[in-house]
């Protein structure tokens, strides 16, 4: 059997898979939420991920203990960027500074003004969201925890740390560094340079189907595991989510409606295009890179709603669909932690436009699902310029169970999206596929393969041309706001 790890934002997720690949149990144990000391801050104790991935382990095990013993490869998957800081005898310096933290605009650009090629080599342009940028920022604030970094590691990798001894990097996660060559999958010495760094402060790259290390005799031995067990490379969680529904061949992705959201789509070559905020990275499989857009606040977006109305977020949009008749008054901005793609603004903010008397939970709650929806348009827009083309989208992620959102993603991308049996399609599905290949040796073509579809949501063209209307008032709102800001 294989072991996915998936190592979340709000918690670790296990799922066990046998040989042919399908899923025998799951567990999950949540993480301390992290903390935001500071408006536009955020960072998380690593200890807490590991907790939560004993705790899911444990859990695991016990329910299922003859299918975890003969466990044979685990891969990980993790949220990505978190840049966790360890000393010469890998104590952690300091909370990693994670994924949403917008703290390192300046440094943003200073680096690219240090070194005009970085969008070039990396791929992508310099946002506060990677891992160098924060790195740039405890330089300069922190800088006697900067003198003791011995090794900078991404938040799955300092779980393979634990788990294995070794501190070893994929190229999916490696890509969201800003320290990497994307194009060569290699360490950029000219990137590190930047911040100061050289190769000694980083990991050892490997491909993500690829062996990285082996589970240390104790842990396997808690969990009454008999042979060696090889921990894959594994992947970023967004790389995990495509290796889980399949998408790794061109033109194949998905949209991601979790705590951020994603537009993914795998590319045969290394695609840049950094100005509109295009993430460009490495696949988790050799020869193999994709391109995302990404949108910081999703189902956040949803959730902060739930936390000011007191309304759980099930009960919000069940409300929104009940009430649903086409786009309506209000108007929602996501920008709740600032915006990656395509604006590259870590301090935009969000907004509601268009509130009277009438507007009540379930209407925000439409407005709110919207604006994420256009947002996932913003995307497909930029991908487009790019010269991507999108042939297949499957639905992912918590908020791909409300029906309505997604019939408002089809509608508003003007192009089908496939939503999987039910079932568990995400980032541990993926991360238990990589650490088959990298147990067995095994192809990747031959393993990571597309789920049986439940549905697929066609657009609503009688809505077409009142969302087109929307989103243009949409697109309008942003630089008018950032505007009125100043
Ligand atoms: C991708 C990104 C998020 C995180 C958190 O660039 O920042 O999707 O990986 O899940």
């Amino acid at each position: 059997t294989y072991l996915g790890i998936d190592i979340g934002t709000s918690g670790v997720k296990v799922l066990l898979i046998d040989a042919h690949g399908r899923a025998l149990g799951e567990a999950s144990a949540a993480a301390v939420e992290p903390v935001r000391p500071h408006p536009g801050w955020s960072e998380q104790n690593p200890a807490d991920w590991w907790t939560a991935t004993l705790e899911a382990i444990d859990k695991l095990s016990k329910a299922h203990p003859s299918e975890v013993a003969k466990v044979r490869g685990i891969g990980l998957s993790g949220h990505m960027h978190g840049a966790t800081l360890l000393g010469k005898n890998d104590e952690v310096l300091r909370p990693c500074i994670l994924w949403n933290d917008g703290r390192s605009a300046a440094e943003c650009k200073e680096m690219e003004a240090a070194l005009p090629s970085l969008r070039q080599i990396s791929g992508n342009i310099a946002m506060p969201g990677f891992t160098a940028p924060k790195i740039a920022w405890v330089r300069k604030h922190e800088p006697e925890i900067y003198a003791k970094i011995a090794k900078v590691l991404l938040p799955k990798a300092y779980v393979r740390l634990l788990l294995t001894g070794e501190h070893v990097e994929d190229m999916s996660d490696a890509a969201g560094t800003l320290w990497l060559d994307v194009a060569k999958r290699d360490w950029s010495d000219e990137l590190l340079a930047v911040t100061g760094l050289n190769r000694s402060h980083m990991p050892r790259l490997v491909e993500g189907s690829a062996p990285s290390g082996n589970l240390k005799p104790e842990l396997a031995s808690r969990w009454g595991i008999g042979g060696t067990v090889v921990v894959a490379g594994g992947a970023g969680d967004n790389a995990a989510a495509a290796c889980g529904i399949g998408a790794i061949r061109p033109g194949e992705g998905f949209v991601s409606l979790g705590t951020s959201g994603v537009l993914f789509v795998s590319n045969d070559k290394f695609r840049p295009n950094t100005e509109a905020a295009v993430h460009a990275f490495c696949h988790a499989i050799p020869d193999t890179w994709h391109q995302m857009g990404v949108i910081l606040s999703a189902t956040d977006s949803l959730n902060w709603l739930s936390h000011i109305t007191g309304q759980k977020q099930a009960a919000l949009s069940g409300a929104a669909e009940a009430d649903f008749t086409g786009p309506g008054e209000e108007i929602f901005l996501p920008y709740l932690s600032g915006e990656r793609t395509p604006h590259n603004n870590a301090g935009a903010r969000g907004s509601f436009v268009g509130l009277s008397h009438r507007s009540d939970p379930a209407k925000l709650a439409q407005a709110v699902m919207e604006g994420v929806t256009f947002a996932f348009r913003d995307c497909q827009r930029v991908l487009h310029d790019a010269g991507t083309k999108i042939d297949r989208l499957l639905a992912v992620g918590g908020g791909a169970k409300s029906a309505l959102w997604l019939k408002m993603i089809a509608t508003n991308l003007d192009m089908e999206i496939a939503l999987p049996e039910d079932g568990d399609f995400g980032g541990a599905l993926g991360a238990a596929r990589l650490g088959f290949c990298a147990a067995e040796g095994a192809d990747p073509h031959t393993i990571i393969t597309m789920p049986d579809i439940k549905t697929v949501i066609a657009p609503d063209r009688a809505l077409s041309s009142a969302y087109a209307d929307q989103y243009a008032r949409y697109r309008a709102l942003y630089p008018a706001i950032e505007e009125a800001r100043k």
